[in-house]
């Protein structure tokens, strides 16, 4: 596919109180048609009117996307629902007052002025109001709602910072809006209240948990949500959030993980092929005799702070040239969930399961 060549101007912003000029600015760009990316609380976004279907076909062309995967619509506020949704289930705006702004995004019927190509021919459409004043502001400077998907070329690493934006698409974009990095660093839970109970596509920012507690029931958990470490067998999943180094994901009791993942970067490291672990901080001290690149991403009892870092640290890793990623589980608790979802598809399913095997410490 050819992209045209954009000039990209890339703008720093305060992440708490954006100055109005750039974000003016970046208004005009997608009122015009442009595309602007822009943080979120969860990663930086590439957004175009949501109503304009030709800057839509932009997102698809500049990131390489297929047609097929829809986008999500960023609001700046409930009232947006209005716009883009019809036939609201009371439940939408429940869960709307409670979790909103914040990383959950709704999957509702839409309405009939979405274009086809947001949707990807569905008769829904994926909404979510972004808890970022960055974002907030510039959905209302522009006074429409924002088509955008995370601001990446297709199946590689969401971005998390700014740089990781502008490696990835300066040239076929017109406005970067830098914030600094992302708080929440995983993507928003895709939830679809057309099933009863409701239905987690994605798991995310907002943990199952929290649904639970909410609806007074557990949300349903779709198959295509890489939890699991019995699926998806090798080699069906769709690669996703994939560094260019092949990655390993490793899933059991602490120990016998850290000595399987231990193992396996001696047996892999030879002249010329450097080997990186995608650990917790309280992992450091086991492998640091290995001659590996280690990447801590945060401690296990913290997964906020090893969702933040997640995808940080795989692209520090590609950085430093490493053939192979062997990379730790951190369960399915919390935000355990959404990082072996985006872990599972890092590793195009390549998941070495360790769960029956007893801990050699016992
Ligand atoms: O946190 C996020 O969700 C970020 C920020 C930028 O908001 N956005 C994001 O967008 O991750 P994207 O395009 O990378 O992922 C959107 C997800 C995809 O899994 C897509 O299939 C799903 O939402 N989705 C969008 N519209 C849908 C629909 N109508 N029905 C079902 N799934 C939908
Ligand atoms: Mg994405």
């Amino acid at each position: 596919m050819t992209v045209a060549m954009r000039e990209t101007r890339v703008f720093q912003v305060d992440p708490q109180h954006p100055d109005p000029a750039p974000i003016r600015y970046a208004a005009t760009v997608l009122q015009a048609g442009g595309l602007v990316a822009f943080p979120t609380e969860t990663v930086y976004g590439l957004g175009a009117n949501a109503l304009d279907a030709r800057a839509v076909a932009g997102i698809f062309a500049a990131k390489e996307r297929p047609f097929y995967d829809p986008l999500i619509v960023h609001l700046a506020d409930v009232t947006g629902l209005a716009q883009v949704t019809q036939s609201l289930p009371p439940l939408a705006l429940e869960l709307a007052a409670h979790f909103w702004p914040g990383p959950l995004t709704l999957v509702l019927p839409k309405a009939p002025q979405v274009p086809t190509e947001v949707t990807a021919g569905s008769a829904t459409v994926a909404v979510r109001v972004p808890a970022h004043p960055v974002a907030l502001a510039l959905i209302a400077a522009a006074q429409t709602p924002i088509a955008a998907p995370s601001a990446n070329r297709f199946g590689r690493i969401s971005p998390t910072h700014a740089q990781h934006v502008f490696t990835d698409l300066a040239g076929r974009i017109d406005v970067i809006l830098d914030g600094g990095p992302t708080r929440v660093g995983v993507e928003s839970t895709v939830l679809s209240l057309l099933t009863s109970p409701p239905t987690i596509l994605r798991p995310g920012g907002i943990s199952r948990e929290a649904l639970a507690q909410f609806l007074g029931v557990a949300p349903l958990l779709a198959a295509s949500a890489s939890v699991s470490t019995a699926l998806p067998s090798p080699g069906t999943t769709l690669q996703h959030y994939a560094p260019r180094a092949r990655v390993f994901l490793y899933c059991g009791p602490r120990p016998v993980m850290l000595a399987a993942m231990h193992a396996e970067a001696v047996r892999l490291t030879a002249p010329g092929v450097r080997v990186g672990l995608l650990t917790a901080i309280e992992d450091v001290p086991a492998l640091a005799d290995l001659s590996a690149v280690i990447q801590p991403v945060g401690s296990e009892d913290a997964l906020d702070e090893v969702a933040r870092h997640l995808f940080a640290g795989l692209h520090a890793l590609d950085q430093a040239g490493v053939a192979v990623i062997l990379a730790r589980d951190f369960g399915t608790a919390g935000l355990g969930l959404a990082i072996r979802d985006r872990l599972t598809r890092a590793a195009a399913g390549r998941v070495i399961d360790l769960e029956m095997q007893k801990d050699p410490e016992e």
